[in-house]
C-alpha cells in the first residue's frame, strides 16, 4: 500500500472501506461535546447500539416471566451459554464443542491450570513471557505454590535480548527446547498487552508439544483482533476476556477453549460446579459429578444473563463483519498509523514504536515508548479529545480498531501527536 500523509488520502481510504458502515453500529464517546478519537479498544471496546435492546429483552422477560424465563424467555436462560458458541468458534478457529463463554478471564485461567498444570518432580516448570499482565503473573505464581513448588525456580520468564523490546520467535523456541524436559506448561499471551507483539502460536505450540509440555494461551489481546486457528494449531487450552476487542462491556463474561483431543479426558483434575455436570440430569440433584464432554464440562455456575446478552449483541456484529475482513482492514489501518508516526520529523529523538514492525507479528495496537515527557504528551492528547491508554513507565498504547476507527481518526491522531510533542 502506497500511503500518503494527507487528510484527503485518509478520507479516500474511508470512502473505499467496505466495513465503513460498522462504525454507525457503535456509540462513540464524546469529549467536550465532540466525538472522541477513541483508541482504547484494547482496554475497553465501545458499546454497540444494539446492546441496550439485548439487555432490555432480558429485563422485560424477567419482569414478565420471573423464574419461567429459564424455559420461556425469548432466549431461554437455561440454554443461554449455547447461543454464543457458533460466533466464538468462528472467532477463534474452533469447533463449537471446544468453546464456551463463562466466568472471568483470570478465573478461567485458574480453572484451566487446575486441569492442565500437573507438575511432578521432573516436570514442574512453566514457561511464560516476561512482563506478562500482572493477573497472569499472580495466577502462575500461586498455582506453582499451590503445588508446593517455588516460583523462583519453576517460573521461566522469557525476556527480549538487550536493546530489544520484543521476543524473537527463535529465542522462544530455543528456550522451550532448553527447558524442555522440565517444562510442564507453556503459557503465553497471544498478543502481548504491553508491546502488542503477536506471538507465533503455531510454532510455539509445536515446540511445546515436541518438548512434552502442555500449551495454553491467554488471548485477552488477540481475540477479535487477529485471526486465530486454535483447533488446527492443536493448542491445548486458551482463555480470553470480552471487554476489549469483543465490545461486551466492562467486566464482561470471558471465554475458554479446550481442544477436542481433551474432550473425553474425564480423568483430568478439575474444580467442578453443577453447570459442568451432564445436562440431562443436571436438575436431578444427584450426588457424584459427571462432567459433560468438551469445554462445557468445565463450566461452574449458571449463566449470567445480562453479561451474556451484551456479549451476544457484540458477537452478532462480528458475525456480520467477519474476522478475516476485519483483520484485512486492521492491517491497513495500523499500517497507516505506523507510516504516519514514522513521518513525524523528530520521531527518533522523541519516541520509538516498540511493537514489531512486521504486520504479521502484531495486532491493531501500536505501543509508543517515549524517551522523555511521555506523560505530558499523553495528557495533551487527552485534552485534545483523544482517548488512548497510558502504561507506566513510558508507553502510550494506541489501538485503531477496524470495527469503529477510521483512517481519518488515525490521521488526526498522528497530527495531534506531532503537535503535542513540539
Ligand atoms: C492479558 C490479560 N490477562 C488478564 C487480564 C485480567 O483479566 P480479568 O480481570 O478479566 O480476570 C487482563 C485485563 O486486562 C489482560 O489484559
Amino acid at each position: 500500500m502506497q500511503y500518503e500523509n494527507s487528510i484527503s488520502f485518509a478520507r479516500r481510504m474511508d470512502r473505499n472501506d467496505p466495513l465503513r458502515s460498522f462504525r454507525n453500529q457503535f456509540h462513540i464517546p464524546k469529549v467536550n461535546g465532540k466525538p472522541a478519537l477513541y483508541f482504547a479498544g484494547n482496554s475497553l471496546g465501545l458499546q454497540p447500539r444494539s446492546t441496550k435492546k439485548f439487555l432490555n429483552d432480558e429485563l422485560d422477560d424477567w419482569a414478565a416471566l420471573g423464574v419461567e424465563g429459564h424455559l420461556h424467555a425469548r432466549r431461554p436462560w437455561l440454554y443461554y451459554h449455547k447461543l454464543s458458541k457458533k460466533a466464538l468458534a468462528r472467532l477463534v478457529g474452533a469447533k463449537t464443542s471446544e468453546v464456551v463463554a463463562m466466568n472471568q478471564l483470570t478465573v478461567n485461567l485458574h480453572l484451566m491450570m487446575v486441569s492442565f498444570y500437573q507438575p511432578d518432580v521432573k516436570r514442574f516448570k512453566i514457561i511464560t513471557e516476561g512482563g506478562a499482565f500482572p493477573s497472569d503473573q499472580y495466577a502462575l505464581e500461586t498455582q506453582i505454590r499451590f503445588h508446593g513448588f517455588d516460583p523462583a525456580e519453576a517460573l521461566i520468564e522469557l525476556t527480549p535480548r538487550d536493546g530489544e523490546h520484543t521476543l524473537r520467535t527463535s529465542d522462544i523456541l530455543a528456550a522451550i527446547e532448553r527447558h524442555g524436559d522440565q517444562a510442564a506448561l507453556i503459557l503465553l499471551g497471544g498478543v502481548h498487552y504491553y508491546t502488542g507483539q503477536y506471538f507465533n502460536l503455531k510454532k510455539i505450540t509445536e515446540a511445546g508439544h515436541q518438548a512434552g509440555a502442555v500449551v495454553g494461551f491467554d488471548l485477552a489481546h488477540a481475540v477479535g483482533n487477529v485471526v486465530l486457528d486454535l483447533h488446527r494449531n492443536a493448542i491445548d487450552f486458551a482463555v480470553w476476556c470480552s471487554y476489549k476487542y469483543l465490545n461486551s462491556g466492562p467486566g464482561a463474561i470471558a471465554g475458554a477453549f479446550v481442544h477436542e483431543k481433551h474432550a473425553q479426558r474425564f480423568d483430568l483434575p478439575r474444580f467442578a460446579g453443577w453447570w459442568g455436570h451432564n445436562e440431562n440430569e443436571r436438575f436431578q440433584m444427584k450426588k457424584g459429578f459427571k462432567p459433560m464432554a468438551g469445554i462445557d464440562g468445565w463450566q461452574l455456575s449458571n449463566v449470567p444473563i445480562f453479561q451474556s446478552a451484551a456479549h451476544l449483541a457484540s458477537l452478532e456484529i462480528f458475525q456480520q463483519a467477519g474476522i478475516k475482513n476485519l483483520r484485512r482492514k486492521s492491517l491497513l489501518l495500523t499500517g497507516y498509523l505506523d507510516f504516519l508516526l514514522r513521518e513525524i520529523d523528530s520521531c527518533e529523538n522523541d519516541f520509538e514504536i516498540i511493537t514489531p514492525s512486521v504486520p504479521e507479528e502484531r495486532g491493531c495496537q501500536l505501543s509508543i515508548l517515549f524517551r522523555k515527557n511521555g506523560k505530558k504528551v499523553f495528557d495533551r492528547l487527552t485534552k485534545a479529545g483523544i482517548i488512548a491508554d497510558w502504561r507506566e513507565p513510558d508507553v502510550i498504547r494506541v489501538a485503531p480498531v477496524p470495527l469503529y476507527n477510521r483512517f481519518e481518526d488515525v490521521f488526526l491522531f498522528a497530527q495531534k501527536l506531532r503537535n503535542s510533542i513540539t
